[in-house]
C-alpha cells in the first residue's frame, strides 16, 4: 500500500498534523509534500490531503486537485481558529468532500483546532464597543483557548485517526 500525504499549511498547524500522519503510516512507500498547484498526481493508493480553513473552506486550487484524483481512497485534515464545533467542521469537510470524484472513496475526515495570527484577535477588540460585545467576547475567549493548539493531544487523536483509517483500507 503506498501513502501520500500532501498538505497546505501557511502558519505550521496544518503541517504539525500532517507529520504526525506521516510518522503513524506504516510501512517505507510513504511521501509527504507542501502542496503545490502545479503538482503531478502520484501513483500512491491512500491520499492524506491536509488544509488550513481559511474563509469556511480550503484554497481553489486544492479542490481543483482533489478533482483530478481518480481511483484512490482519499482522506481530509485540517485545521482551523474555530474549537469544538461539530457541525462547523461537518459543513466545512462536507463542502470539501463533493469535490472528490465518484470513483473515489473518501475513507475520512479529521478537523482540529489550530492557533490563528494575534492580528485576528486585535481586530476582535477593535471592534468591541459596537453592541456586538457578547460575541466578540467569545470569538476572544475561542481565540485565546486556541493558542496552543494543536497540542500534544491533538497529536494523539491525530494518530489514533491514522489507526482507525487504516483498519478501513
Ligand atoms: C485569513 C484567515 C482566514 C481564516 N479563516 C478561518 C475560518 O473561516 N474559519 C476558521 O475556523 N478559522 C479560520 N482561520 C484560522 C486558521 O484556519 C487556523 O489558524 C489554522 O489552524 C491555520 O492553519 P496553518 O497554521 O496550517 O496555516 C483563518 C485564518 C486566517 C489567517
Amino acid at each position: 500500500m503506498k501513502y501520500q500525504v500532501i498538505y497546505i499549511s501557511k502558519t505550521g498547524n496544518t503541517e504539525k498534523i500532517a507529520k504526525k500522519i506521516f510518522e503513524v503510516l506504516p510501512g517505507m512507500e510513504k511521501d509527504i509534500m507542501r502542496f503545490d498547484p502545479g503538482m503531478e498526481i502520484g501513483d500512491a493508493d491512500v491520499v492524506w490531503v491536509g488544509f488550513c480553513v481559511n474563509r469556511g473552506t480550503c484554497s481553489m486550487d486544492l479542490l481543483d486537485y482533489l478533482s483530478e484524483l481518480h481511483e484512490k481512497k482519499i482522506v481530509l485534515f485540517g485545521t482551523c481558529g474555530m474549537g469544538s464545533d461539530a457541525s462547523y467542521y461537518k459543513r466545512i469537510m462536507d463542502e470539501i468532500v463533493a469535490w472528490i470524484p465518484d470513483d473515489s472513496e473518501c475513507l475520512g475526515t479529521f478537523m482540529c483546532q489550530g492557533k490563528m495570527p494575534m492580528s485576528i484577535r486585535e481586530k476582535y477588540e477593535s471592534m468591541l464597543g459596537n453592541g456586538n460585545d457578547g460575541q466578540l467576547q467569545a470569538l476572544i475567549r475561542n481565540f485565546d483557548e486556541a493558542l496552543l493548539r494543536p497540542d500534544k493531544d491533538d497529536l494523539k487523536h491525530t494518530a489514533e485517526f491514522v489507526n482507525r483509517m487504516l483498519e478501513k483500507i
